[in-house]
Parts: structure tokens; C-alpha cells; sequence
């Protein structure tokens, strides 16, 4: 019974890992992991933006708790709110070349809701940001700082730029 236990956990943990397809990064400055989205593609999308200057399509998805709270409009984000960004270079697309499509990935940056970890920010948000340059992913090592002082002049709306999308 026991080794049946032993080696269904092992088989577990081997299907675990192999789910487990973000790669294990970290950023220096206050070690939040690219595993800490695990499973963000399943997130809802909560907006897109284009940014002119970057020639940037991106997605903004939300967690659930995260994704909740922006429906209801909440002043300030729960604990365990994740914001994700995932932007992509674009092309014209072959079929219709004066329509644009995402290209590559070129990054997936996160906010991360945590009072306990993150206080000392002003803002309880920690930040993350990984980019994607020839086919892999390495952590931005600028530091958070720049995040921080950005994101404070959409501090009336707990330093997030996006609100939730209009589909209707
Ligand atoms: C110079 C300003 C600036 C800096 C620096 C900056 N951001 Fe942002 N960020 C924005 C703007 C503007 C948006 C909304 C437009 C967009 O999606 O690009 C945004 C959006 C986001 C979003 C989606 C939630 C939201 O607030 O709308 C996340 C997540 C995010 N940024 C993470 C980061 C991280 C992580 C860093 C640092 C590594 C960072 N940002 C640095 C300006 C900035």
C-alpha cells in the first residue's frame, strides 16, 4: 500500500513537471518566479492596448480574484491579484496585408497582489517581467523601481492602467 502510495506521488510529481512548462526564472531584485502565473494562459483577457511607440499588440488577463474585482469595479485589488501582460510584435497578415497579426511573443510581465511581501512598494503590488528575445525567455534585470514609479500616476486606480474592456 505505501509503495503504491510512493509511486503514484512520483509518477504525480513527473506528470507535475512536465505540465509545468514555464521556464524557472527570477527576478533578482524581489525573487518572484515565472511559475508564480503558472497557468496564465488560461487567464481571461481583461483588455488589449497597442503601444505606438513599441509597435506592441498586448493582452492584459487577470487571475479570477483579479479578473472579479476589475468586473466590480473594486477601488483597491484583493490579495492574490494577478495581472498579467503578454505583448507581441506584429506583421501584416499574408492573407490580408493591410490587416495586422501578433508575431512573436516578446514578453509576459506580471503584477502580483501581496500585502505581506510587498508593503515597503506603497502600492502592495510586486512586479515581475520576463522577456522573450531569440526564442528565450530571461528575467528583466533593471530592477523594479522604474515599474513602481510609472505605475504611481495611476495611483487613484491602485496603479493599474487597465480597466476591463468593453465586449458590449
Ligand atoms: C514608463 C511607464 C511604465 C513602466 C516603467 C512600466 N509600466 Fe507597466 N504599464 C504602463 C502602461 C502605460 C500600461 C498600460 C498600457 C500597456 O498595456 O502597455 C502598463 C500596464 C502594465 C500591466 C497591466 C496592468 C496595468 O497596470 O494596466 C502590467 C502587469 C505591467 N504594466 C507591469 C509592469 C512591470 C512588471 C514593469 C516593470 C518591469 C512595468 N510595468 C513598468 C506603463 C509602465
Amino acid at each position: 500500500m505505501k509503495k503504491t502510495v510512493i509511486i503514484s506521488t512520483i509518477l504525480m510529481g513527473l506528470l507535475f513537471a512536465q505540465n509545468s512548462k514555464l521556464p524557472d526564472l527570477k527576478m533578482a531584485d524581489n525573487n518572484l518566479s515565472f511559475k508564480m502565473i503558472e497557468g496564465y494562459q488560461d487567464y481571461k483577457i481583461v483588455a488589449t492596448h497597442f503601444r505606438t511607440d513599441k509597435n506592441e499588440l498586448r493582452y492584459i488577463l487577470a487571475n479570477p480574484i483579479g479578473y472579479n474585482a476589475l468586473k466590480e469595479k473594486l477601488k483597491v485589488m484583493p490579495e492574490g491579484s494577478k495581472i498579467v501582460k503578454i505583448g507581441w510584435s506584429v506583421k501584416k497578415m499574408p492573407s490580408f496585408p493591410t490587416a495586422l497579426e501578433a508575431d512573436e511573443v516578446q514578453r509576459v510581465e506580471y503584477m502580483v497582489k501581496n500585502s505581506k511581501v510587498f508593503n515597503a512598494n506603497g502600492d502592495n503590488w510586486g512586479y515581475a517581467r520576463f522577456i522573450k528575445k531569440d526564442g528565450k525567455f530571461k528575467a528583466w534585470d533593471k530592477g523594479v523601481n522604474g515599474c513602481i514609479s510609472c505605475h504611481s500616476a495611476v495611483k487613484d486606480s491602485d496603479y493599474l492602467f487597465t480597466k476591463l474592456q468593453a465586449t458590449f
